[in-house]
């Protein structure tokens, strides 16, 4: 297992840690193959009654590392992106997440497969799909118009700005917001109290709440398939070398 996602286990509670602060947890092939690992470990192992999902550093999450998505191989469906995303649809146990600072594209689409989400107030979350040339994963283009309506989800996904957490909590987009300082204890105690519940009935009640993970697969799988074609156009590389150019700027 990769350091860059770091696990922790402790009372029925699989933490799982975003490990890459110096480039805010943006998520590379190898970290979305540790992530699919452990959902996978976490689901056949009876002892693990609840993940709790967070990040080292600044930010929870900065999104998928651009350099992959320059590099990376065609999204097939042995991709690592697309395992990853099957094993967020497809995911068993309950999942906490607690976020800070940036976070980013699927650092912001992930949460909504997360049962519960306690964000800092501090945090700032932002969904620059089509700023990048590129279109919404992780079956955000079906959940979000589904959690805010087919407006307010456009207004998200087509312009795609930074939004606070009282604006995420506004959105039913995380439950509660709290100070930094107390972010993860308070995250740990959400977590703890679902290890605490009889575990038949909440996966049950978790089944039904979230539906047929089969219909989100397949929008993933839909959105995934654009989005491999949009990888290779100028619309893409022209907003990465301008993010890229920008950060060496700063340097
Ligand atoms: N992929 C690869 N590297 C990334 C990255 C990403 N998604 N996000 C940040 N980094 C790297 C930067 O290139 C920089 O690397 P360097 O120190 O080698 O130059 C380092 O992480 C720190 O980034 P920086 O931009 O200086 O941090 P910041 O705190 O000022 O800003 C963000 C944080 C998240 C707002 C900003 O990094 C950002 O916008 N990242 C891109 C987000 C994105 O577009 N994700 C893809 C969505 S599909």
């Amino acid at each position: 297992m990769s350091d860059l996602v770091r696990l922790s286990r402790s009372q029925g509670l699989l933490e799982i840690r975003l490990n890459r602060p110096d480039k805010r947890n943006a998520i590379t092939f190898a970290m979305y193959e540790a992530l699919t690992a452990a959902f996978a470990e976490a689901g056949r192992d009876e002892g693990v009654r609840a993940l709790l999902l967070s990040g080292e550093g600044a930010g929870f999450c900065a999104g998928n590392d651009l350099h992959d998505f320059l590099a990376g191989p065609e999204f097939s469906p042995g991709h690592p992106v697309l395992g990853f995303l099957r094993s967020l649809a497809y995911l068993e146990k309950p999942m906490v997440a607690a976020v800070h600072g940036q976070t980013v594209g699927i650092g912001v689409t992930m949460l909504l497969h997360c049962d519960l989400v306690l964000a800092a107030r501090t945090t700032q979350f932002t969904m620059p799909f089509v700023s990048l040339g590129l279109v919404p994963e992780a079956a955000s283009s079906l959940l979000v118009p589904r959690l805010v309506g087919p407006q307010r989800a456009a207004e998200l996904l087509l312009l795609g700005r930074p939004f606070d957490a009282p604006a995420a909590l506004g959105l039913g987009l995380v439950n509660r917001v709290v100070e930094e300082t107390v972010l993860m204890t308070e995250a740990r105690n959400t977590a703890l109290a679902l290890t605490h519940q009889p575990p038949v009935a909440l996966a049950a009640t978790r089944r039904l709440l979230r539906g047929d993970p089969g219909v989100l697969f397949e929008r993933m799988q839909e959105e995934a398939r654009i989005f491999g074609a949009q990888l290779k156009t100028e619309e893409f590389r022209n907003a990465v070398s301008a993010f890229l150019a920008r950060a060496k700027a700063k340097q």
